[in-house]
């Protein structure tokens, strides 16, 4: 497809078909993928492709942890109302905007061991080599070296039909992660991204603020404009 189109709509797939993505597909999308750029072409990123439905469900749960969590939070942050069967399938919501993504990603959750495929992204932080640890702020330099190869690895995938959607709440169980997937110590998990066919179709609009908004010129006084 266009490369224009698919970053025009890829978005984050949270329904899924239980149809398997064949390795022909997903060994073709890290084989375009693999041209991302990163520091000192060191190539620090491994990929981990959970397809056992054992494994996934302890990913699933671990999952769950983080999830309703966050949900708990957001819920508090945009008054909405979660009742008492949230967790089950019966669980509804009541807000705007907000409760329909958290109705999504809701869904997303509680069927996370049921999609397809789940890849683990790994990464040897230690061959990232950030330049910004000294500046008193959380460093995020060396996602660069991460991150690129990631969003490619979507877009490679939306090219052959298949939806995904980049994760990182349960980076926050890295280690029961590595100890259930037997992750070398010198890796760390950096993101899981599900893939699968849509059961959705993709959307053909994404929300995002216009480019006036968060693109300027010379100073943040003067927006880039299209005249
Ligand atoms: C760094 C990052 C982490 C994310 N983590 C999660 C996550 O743990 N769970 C989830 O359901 N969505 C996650 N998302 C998806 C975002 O919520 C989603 O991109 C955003 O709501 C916009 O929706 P769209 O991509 O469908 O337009 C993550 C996205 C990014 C870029």
């Amino acid at each position: 497809m266009e490369l224009i189109d698919a970053m025009r709509s890829q978005n984050t797939c949270r329904f899924y078909l239980p149809d398997d993505v064949p390795d022909q597909v997903l060994y073709r999308a890290f084989d375009n993928a693999r041209f991302a750029p990163q520091g000192g072409n060191r190539q620090p990123v491994r990929f981990l492709v959970v397809r056992d439905q054992r494994l996934k469900r302890e990913l699933a749960d671990l999952y769950m942890i983080p999830w309703s969590a966050y949900v708990e939070a957001t819920a508090k942050k945009h008054a909405i109302r979660v009742d008492d069967e949230f967790g089950t399938e019966k669980a509804t919501w009541v807000g705007g905007n907000a409760e329909r993504v958290m109705r999504n990603g809701d869904h997303f959750a509680r069927h996370l061991a049921d999609h397809p495929v789940i890849i683990v992204v790994c990464a040897d932080i230690d061959q990232t080599h950030p330049t910004d640890t000294q500046l008193g702020r959380l460093s995020v330099g060396g996602g660069a070296s991460i991150y690129p190869i990631v969003q490619n690895l979507c877009l490679a995938l939306r090219d052959q039909g298949i939806g995904t959607a980049l994760t990182t709440l349960l980076c926050a169980y890295e280690k029961e992660v590595k100890k259930l997937l037997s992750i070398p110590d010198e890796l760390s998990t950096v993101a899981h991204v599900v893939a699968g066919y849509p059961a959705r179709p993709f959307p053909t609009k994404l929300s995002r603020r216009p480019v006036e908004e968060f693109v300027f010129v010379d100073d943040f006084d003067k927006p880039l404009r299209c005249s």
